[in-house]
């Protein structure tokens, strides 16, 4: 955080002795506060079968919502990797967004040097490319150990390494002192690894980073739930407000770069995507199928452009309200599900969350299946609220000076049973006029 204060104090003397020039030269520090990119992390691994279009439409639905690049997570086993990144740079040139790639070291290891150096000089100066600082962005899942050196050396044109560190204390290690910064993995609330802690999220992992890291960039990741449920995995972190408060932590961190954890992970239920026709299926549609994520751009649009701007707090210039919940309550036993239930749902509590996005104060009802009415006074912005999840159907109002501004159902009914475990939530909006 040193260097913050620092460059506080730059900005401080600038100000107040403008002969004192640019102090950016003085302290090689200005960079460092400005270019605010947003990513979002896209599973390459799904879409095998995408065409030119199919990268299009997820392209645009991201630049609506403030995202400037897709982190193309790659795997070498796909045989399709190579056919899937050049339609993506492609696409990418074409609709002025960027792309860069993450390769996933769950599949490529410290020996592949050769291959990620050829992707690099293969992709570095395209059109499509995400830059940094003059420099192609360069990412990983996982890879700790990996030395960007020979990389960076076998490449033309500047790369800009930026892994993911699952250990934020490894941004000593000589591995990560051959990369620019890092990217934490580290969204929701842990102890590390995979472990499960109670909720809410806090910005420990973040102020590790920081320290660690001691002015190198910094790619904090922002994401807005996570529940699996495959054999191999089988668990849920505890998020609940998390989709708004992780982005009240970002505008008070201010790291230097913000990549979303997903755009379109349905196994993890963190997807933010538009539904893809043309993705495959490695089996989450059990839980990811008609549970819609799209509301969460609406929410993730006026914090994005906050984050970008440096503002403390988003700009609301409508009034509308984001909702998302949970299909049973956690106690219901599924019949049907030999996997049994995901851990840490003790943790979790039965509720419907309600994010307000209002222009002025006001009051928000919400009816959960047979529960009372429960009415809240909610301010100006964005705030998340939350009511008992009660089975059955869910109705949202929200009320201004007697009148109603706002007034729909959710999506999903809340049911007391249930074949398949799912932890997975439901998200909806509901704006003015409908
Ligand atoms: C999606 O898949 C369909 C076939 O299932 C194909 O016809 C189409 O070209 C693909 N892309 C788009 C954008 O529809
Ligand atoms: C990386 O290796 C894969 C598998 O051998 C190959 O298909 C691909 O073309 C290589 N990529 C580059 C850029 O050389
Ligand atoms: C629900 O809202 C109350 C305030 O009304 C708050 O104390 C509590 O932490 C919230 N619960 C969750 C899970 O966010
Ligand atoms: C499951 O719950 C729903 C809603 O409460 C109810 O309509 C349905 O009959 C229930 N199904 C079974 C098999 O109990």
């Amino acid at each position: 955080m040193f260097w913050r204060l620092l460059f506080a104090l730059a900005i401080t003397l600038a100000s107040v002795f403008p002969a004192f020039g640019a102090p950016e030269d003085v302290l090689g520090l200005a960079s460092q506060s400005t270019d605010k990119y947003v990513f979002a992390h896209f599973m390459v691994g799904i879409v095998g079968n995408y065409q030119l279009e199919d990268w299009k439409i997820d392209m645009a639905a991201a630049q609506s919502t403030g995202i400037d690049a897709f982190a193309l997570n790659c795997a070498n086993i796909d045989t399709y990797t190579p056919t899937q990144l050049a339609l993506a740079y492609e696409a990418a040139a074409e609709v002025d967004f960027k792309v860069f790639i993450s390769f996933d070291f769950a599949y490529w290891n410290n020996g592949d040097t050769a291959n990620i150096t050829a992707y690099m000089q293969q992709y570095a100066t395209h059109p499509g490319q995400m830059q940094y600082k003059g420099a192609a962005i360069v990412s990983t899942f996982v890879g700790d150990s990996f030395n960007w050196n020979p990389v960076r050396q076998g490449t033309s044109h500047p790369i800009y390494a930026l892994p993911n560190l699952q250990d934020p204390a490894e941004a000593t290690t000589v591995a990560a002192k051959s990369a620019d910064g890092a990217f934490s993995w580290l969204a929701w609330p842990t102890d590390g690894g995979n472990s499960i802690i109670p909720g809410p999220m806090t910005t420990v992992w973040d102020d590790r980073f920081f320290r660690f890291l001691n002015g190198k960039t910094y790619m904090a990741s922002v994401s807005p739930w996570f529940s699996t449920h495959f054999n191999t995995k089988n668990w849920v972190f505890i998020c609940e407000n998390l989709p708004t408060l992780r982005w009240e932590q970002m505008l008070s961190l201010k790291p230097d770069l913000v990549e979303i954890i997903s755009w379109n992970d349905y196994g993890e239920s963190h997807y933010i995507g538009p539904s893809e026709p043309n993705h495959s299926d490695d089996g989450s549609s059990q839980w990811a199928a008609n549970m819609p994520h799209d509301a969460w751009r609406e929410l993730y649009k006026p914090y994005i452009a906050a984050y970008k701007s440096g503002a403390s707090a988003p700009t609301v210039e409508e009034d509308k309200l984001v909702y998302w919940y949970r299909p049973t309550p956690k106690g219901v036993v599924c019949t049907g599900d030999s996997l049994g239930a995901p851990s840490g749902i003790s943790m979790l509590s039965d509720s419907i969350f309600v994010a307000t996005m209002l222009t002025s104060p006001a009051t928000l009802t919400v009816q959960s299946g047979n529960n009372s009415p429960v009415s809240v006074s909610v301010p100006a912005g964005i705030t998340t609220s939350n009511v008992t999840m009660g089975v059955g159907g869910q109705w949202f109002t929200v009320t201004r000076g007697g009148q109603t501004i706002l007034s729909g159902q959710g999506g999903l009914v809340v049911k007391d049973n249930c074949t398949h475990y799912n932890f997975n939530v439901y998200v909806g909006s509901i704006s003015r006029g409908f």
